[in-house]
């Protein structure tokens, strides 16, 4: 297993800096081998601030912030034994991955919560190379919110030979006090009927200190993953134009960002950039966070250090894409149209909600189930509010499923956000392709597992229903999920 001194070795501060896949010796796969780990979620406390200011207490994995950085290779089994040293349950979901139901870390769906002091082993083959990431999934507004998250970097079966170096930046936030502490009441009224909760510290790999040592001559390979609770991410490079190379662990057709144009990065989504280092020695330049209306903050800074021996990865040439992941082609003609409607929230148009099949105001729904959003008039209540560990194996606290998928046959889930919030909407143990925006198509209909929809917002998502289970579909806004926006779709 990899140590922090390991990560820290190439000097940039905390930067998880990933030579060309270093930990597998192999450069192909090795069909069934097994990648183990050990995760335990404990209590932990970091200097986040500078050294004269107090300790933020946190929960970590292992201690670090973010997790370790797990790294496997397409077609291994993963095998992560995680131990429990919370105060409250736990589970461990594997964000991304098309695995197993009884894998996924959904308390309620696919298996008991971990209780505190206990353990649960994961055990999985990595279908797909790309990259992916892991956080709890019981009470998750609270334990992402006070730092358990980590990335899960897949390699390609045979090794990319696209880049000189990788680099994986995990973007993430925390609200703190001005005692460096982390801010409670997680999920509270104000936060699930608004925008989530935002943190007022933004994060770089769990650093404040945010600089990035490249040379001058290497093409990078960018893999940037924003855990955030809430957070939307709008990353532009001053004097850069990286290339996209894949979205959500799946490979897009290169594609080369315009000047202005920024990697939008919804909570739990990711994106994999081409970078070619085109700055010279001594040079800095901004990555800047910038909303839609052009407000924001230098996120970090490239620093150019010594210039970099010849590259072997083409730098500035054309950039080779990645090999494509095996996910099942939806058969466009022949699907099913679904529709589904998010409405809610504060501003929203909506009066009544359904929670366990009645019917009651959305105000009582609040007060009752702590609901504040719909899927199609339907608010899952978290079951951690309603003590699922009394009822474990059963599916109560779940409710009966939105859709009924039949397994094997391709839908086409059409998503109307009729609320006056994005929502990143997140679907479990599959992958889909995004069609349309607006009913104007996506050139490259690039597969996602989590996609933002902006207000008012038209999506058109497409995918075969091929992974039996009763899945998650939910926004990835950890309070908007908890205050209801989550369904559960069954394949069968
Ligand atoms: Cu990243 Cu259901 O979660
Ligand atoms: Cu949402």
């Amino acid at each position: 297993m990899q140590t922090r001194r390991d990560i820290l070795r190439h000097g940039s501060v905390g930067l998880l800096t990933l030579a060309a896949a270093p930990l597998l010796a192999q450069a192909q796969a090795q069909e069934g081998s097994v990648r183990r780990y050990r995760l335990i979620a404990q209590e932990a406390s970091r200097r986040l601030l500078g050294e004269d200011r107090p300790e933020t207490p946190l929960w970590a994995y292992n201690g670090m912030l973010p997790g370790p950085p797990l790294q496997a290779r397409q077609g291994e089994i993963l095998e992560v034994e995680v131990e429990n040293r919370l105060p409250q349950p736990t589970t461990v979901h594997w964000h991304g991955i098309r695995l197993p139901l009884a894998m996924d870390g959904v308390p309620g769906l696919s298996q008991e919560p971990i209780a505190p002091g206990g353990r649960f082993t994961y055990r999985f083959t990595l279908p797909d190379a790309g990259t992916y990431w892991y956080h709890p999934h019981w009470a998750s507004s609270e334990q992402v919110g006070r730092g358990l998250y980590g990335a899960l970097v897949v390699a390609e079966a045979t090794d990319y030979a696209g880049a000189d170096r990788e680099m994986v930046w995990v973007l993430s936030d925390l609200r703190l006090d001005a005692q460096a502490r982390i801010v409670g009441g997680f999920s509270n009224p104000m936060d699930a009927s608004h925008g989530g909760r935002l943190g007022n510290t933004a994060l770089l790999n769990g650093e404040l200190a945010r600089s990035v040592a490249l040379a001058a001559g290497e093409r990078l390979r960018l893999r940037l993953l924003n855990t955030a609770n809430a957070r939307i991410f709008s990353l532009r490079f001053q004097e850069h134009n990286p290339w996209l190379v894949a979205l959500d662990g799946h490979p897009v057709p290169p594609r080369r960002l315009a000047d202005d144009e920024a990697t939008l990065l919804g909570p739990g989504m990711r994106a994999d950039l081409i970078l070619d280092a085109t700055g010279k020695p001594g040079e800095r330049f901004a990555v800047n966070d910038i909303d839609q209306d052009g407000r924001g903050y230098r996120l970090l800074h490239l620093d150019y250090a010594a210039a970099a021996g010849s590259s072997r990865a083409g730098f500035g040439g054309p950039v080779r894409p990645l090999p494509p992941n095996p996910v099942a082609e939806p058969d466009l003609a022949r699907a099913e149209r679904l529709e589904l409607s998010m409405a809610g929230g504060a501003m929203g148009q909506i009066a009544e909600a359904s929670v366990h099949g009645h019917r009651m105001s959305l105000r009582d729904a609040f007060r009752q189930h702590g609901v504040a959003w719909t899927f199609n008039g339907q608010a899952m209540p978290s079951p951690e509010r309603n003590g699922l560990a009394a009822q474990q194996g059963s599916h109560a606290g779940h409710g009966a499923p939105l859709f009924d998928l039949k397994l094997g046959r391709s839908y086409i889930l059409a998503v109307r956000n009729d609320t006056a919030w994005p929502h990143p909407l997140h679907l479990h143990g599959h992958a889909f392709r995004l069609l349309s925006r607006n009913g104007r198509p996506e050139p490259a209909r690039p597969f996602h597992d989590t996609v933002l929809i902006q207000p008012g917002e038209n999506a058109e998502l497409a995918f075969v229903a091929d992974n039996p289970g009763d899945w998650m579909l939910h926004c990835h806004i950890l309070e908007h999920q908890a205050a209801g926006m989550m369904a559960v779709v069954r394949v069968a």
